[in-house]
């Protein structure tokens, strides 16, 4: 008698639109069932539509603001013991404006997300990846990681700690059969470009610098393709692995400058 597989479970935040969207669609698409987070209930809803157009697998909805405290263990409740396969992170938002004038709630709401969300949810997923000997991670990092950014601090500062995190325990888990993976794409065409906040709420802010954009689904199918290989860092298109390396060829003040001219030109566009 042929056995019967059983399914992968996938958890993704962020999961309603962009890149975890995309992502959400190509795990549908190789067999897995899903579990989607995201904090605006309509939005998750029709994503499952979307999803079960093209693959029909089982779509549990989860819809939680990410930004708040002990929402990992909310989650982590919520999914009821169900082994998770694959855990995706790729919730986050951006925060624009000097330091000094940025509004601190909404700061602080990206800080929790990207930081203490994104932390609690691999700790506790975790550890049954590595009970059972198997487990994949991709953490949403960007290429914002690699140099400060001015007038967007935090954001690059947090993406910084996701690209660390991420990296250390990767290297921790070796023989485990669990990977860890982190993506760091440059400029995508999603959402998250209208919504770069000003700190007082979502503003449209669409980014002015249109040079090197790419398109959410093959930013998508690249971080997807790194995580089942398990590769530690991915970083999507050539001329983004090139400006990841720019604090290696100069120095990291003129880093930090250039990119300060490059959001400069962004608020005054
Ligand atoms: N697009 C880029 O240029 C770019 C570049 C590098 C890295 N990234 C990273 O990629 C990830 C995905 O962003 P995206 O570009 O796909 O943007 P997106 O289209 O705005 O998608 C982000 C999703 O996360 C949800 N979300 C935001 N805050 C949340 C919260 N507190 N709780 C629950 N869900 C929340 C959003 O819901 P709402 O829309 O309802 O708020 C949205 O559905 C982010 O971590 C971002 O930092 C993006």
């Amino acid at each position: 008698m042929k056995k019967e597989q059983k399914s992968k479970t996938a958890l993704i935040t962020g999961a309603a639109s962009g890149l975890g969207f995309e992502l959400a669609l190509l795990l549908a698409k190789d067999d897995h069932d899903l579990i989607m987070v995201d904090v605006d209930a309509e939005k998750l809803a029709k994503a499952k539509e979307e999803i079960l157009k093209n693959k029909s697998c089982k779509i549990q909805l989860i819809n939680k603001d990410l930004s708040t405290c002990n929402v990992a263990r909310e989650i982590f409740e919520a999914v009821e013991g169900r082994s998770i396969d694959v855990l995706i992170n790729n919730a986050g938002f951006g925060v624009f404006g000097s330091f000094n004038d940025t509004d601190w709630k909404r700061e602080a709401e990206m800080l929790n997300l990207h930081v203490i969300t994104t932390t609690h949810l691999t700790k506790l997923v975790l550890k049954g990846m590595v009970a059972r000997g198997h487990g994949r991670i991709l953490n949403m990092s960007s290429l914002a990681a690699f140099q400060p950014g001015p007038l967007m601090s935090l954001y690059y500062a947090s993406k910084a700690y996701i690209l660390s995190f991420s990296e250390a325990i990767a290297n921790e888990l070796k023989g485990t059969g669990v990977t860890v993976t982190v993506l760091c794409p440059g400029q995508t065409k999603t959402c998250f470009q209208e919504v770069v906040s000003n700190g007082v709420g979502k503003t449209s802010s669409e980014n002015k610098i249109n040079f090197n954009v790419a398109c959410p689904k093959a930013v998508a199918k690249y971080g997807y393709e790194a995580m089942q290989k398990g590769k530690i860092v991915a970083i999507p298109g050539n001329i983004n692995k090139l400006l990841s390396k720019l604090p290696r060829f100069v120095s990291r003040r003129t880093a930090t400058a250039v990119i300060r001219r490059i959001q400069e030109k962004n608020r005054d566009a």
